[in-house]
């Protein structure tokens, strides 16, 4: 399982470099003169590729956090919708083609990791965007019921097979189908969310039908209190 882990890793690693590398090779080729646009083109790829390097070691540096057990919450007193606001509004901004929905109470008051609820968020709604490459709404929901409150983003995107809702969450785990290969990721996101969501004491599920779309919807406990997160050791 750990050398299966590092050849992953390495492999994932070295294809930015290996892209990386073969630019830089051909601006420095002797025999060729680029003019200036397309030296920018091939530095524009270039500046791409290593943001997405940079990515994926923060994600590797989280995975490590998560599984060496030093992953820490920091929860205060928030209010929830305020945060879900915020990053539906990014995601407004910075993404014309979809149309972006959000349902809610005004307000709600709960002891949370605000830091880690945002990252959730934002990598549900960066998924969603993802994977409905042909724009289409995307709602959010925030759902307070009796005990529980429930967030859920859905979208009019390609969906899931059936067979792979489960294993979506396992580290590395990426669809191969046709809609998704252009798609660039490391299937590492979700396998962060579910740890998150779980160390906040909730649960993450999919429903998702496949060319219509999905459905994902994480719970978290309205009675998250301080004293409950440091009882369970995450305080
Ligand atoms: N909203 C969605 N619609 C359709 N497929 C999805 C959706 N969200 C996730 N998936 C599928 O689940 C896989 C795992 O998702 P995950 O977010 O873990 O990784 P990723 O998006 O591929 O890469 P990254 O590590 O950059 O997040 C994706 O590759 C995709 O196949
Ligand atoms: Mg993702």
């Amino acid at each position: 399982m750990k050398s299966d882990f590092i050849s992953t890793v390495s492999h994932e690693l070295r294809t930015p470099l290996t892209s990386i590398k073969g630019y830089i090779a051909t601006l420095l080729h002797p025999a060729t003169k680029f003019d200036g646009a397309t030296q920018r083109d091939f530095l524009q790829i270039m500046n791409r590729e290593a943001d997405r390097l940079s990515g994926l070691i923060s994600d590797l540096l989280e995975v490590s956090k998560i599984e060496s057990q030093k992953f820490r919450m920091n929860p205060s007193l928030q209010d929830l919708m305020i945060i879900v606001r915020k990053m539906v509004e990014k995601y407004r901004q910075l993404h014309q083609k979809h149309s972006f929905e959000l349902t809610g109470p005004d307000c709600l008051e709960l002891e949370i990791d605000g830091a880690q609820i945002e990252y959730v968020l934002h990598h549900l709604l960066s998924n969603a965007v993802k994977y409905s490459p042909k724009g289409g709404k995307i709602e959010v929901q925030v759902q307070p019921v009796d005990e529980k409150i429930y967030v859920s983003v859905r979208d009019q995107g390609v969906g899931i097979p059936f067979d792979e809702q489960e294993k979506i969450f396992d580290r590395f785990y990426r669809v191969d189908n046709r809609p998704t290969r252009w798609a660039y990721g490391w299937g590492l996101g979700l396998f962060i969310v579910r740890k998150v969501v779980e160390a906040h004491g909730g649960r993450i599920w999919v429903e998702s039908v496949l060319g219509g779309g999905s459905r994902f919807t994480r719970t978290l406990s309205s009675q998250n209190s301080m004293d409950t997160l440091q009882k369970k050791g995450l305080g």
